[in-house]
């Protein structure tokens, strides 16, 4: 924790100590999308390809939000689709900055799907991807930190910083 931070009662981490703190409420993403047949397979499930491209795009805007510059996504980590998502439910998907280093940030995305007619919501799956923060020569800007709020987004930056190792030592070892 820096001195401002200390005394603004604040964890600050990650990012650059030239922007202000951002917490994750502040870039929070909410979407909500219902899915048609051009989304779905002749049998009316979704693809699970036409859901990743939502996780990009939810997570993404999140991203940019904390940003405030365009992101592109550098990895997204593997997911398991838990139920079947079919023609007429709504997706929602929820985004939160997890984490934030030099210019890179993870971010969750959750996502339920509502059948609109019984109200049942189940729980799809659950996501985390990187994105890049881009200057205007399109190479990696620097983000403003995180400010973690409560023990919750402590436990959720814990968990993305390990990630993150994990992933950046699996990069290391494609390359050698
Ligand atoms: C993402 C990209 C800009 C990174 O450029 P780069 O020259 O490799 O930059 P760096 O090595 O400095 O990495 C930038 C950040 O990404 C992180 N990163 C790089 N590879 C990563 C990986 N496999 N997993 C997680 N993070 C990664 C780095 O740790 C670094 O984070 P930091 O600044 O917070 O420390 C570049 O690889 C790119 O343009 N990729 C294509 C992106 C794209 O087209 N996405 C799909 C469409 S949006």
């Amino acid at each position: 924790m820096n001195n401002e931070a200390a005394e603004s009662g604040l964890d600050i981490r990650g990012g650059d100590p030239r922007f202000p703190a951002k917490c994750s409420s502040q870039s929070q993403v909410a979407m909500s999308q219902q899915m048609m047949p051009s989304d779905a397979n002749p049998l009316g499930n979704v693809h699970g390809g036409h859901i990743m491209k939502l996780i990009d795009e939810a997570g993404g805007l999140a991203a940019m939000r904390h940003a405030r510059r365009p992101v592109v996504t550098v990895t997204m980590d593997s997911i398991a689709f838990l139920s079947p998502v079919r023609v007429g439910h709504v997706l929602t998907l929820r985004a939160s900055v997890n984490w934030v280093g030099k210019s890179s940030i993870e971010v969750g995305v959750r996502v339920e799907a509502e059948n609109p007619v019984t109200g049942e919501i189940t729980h799809t799956n659950s996501a985390y991807a990187v994105f890049v923060a881009l200057d205007d020569q399109a190479k990696p800007c620097s983000v403003p930190p995180l400010a973690l709020e409560s023990d919750d987004d402590r436990r959720r930056w814990a968990e993305a910083e390990a990630r993150q190792q994990i992933r950046l030592q699996r990069a290391r070892k494609k390359v050698q």
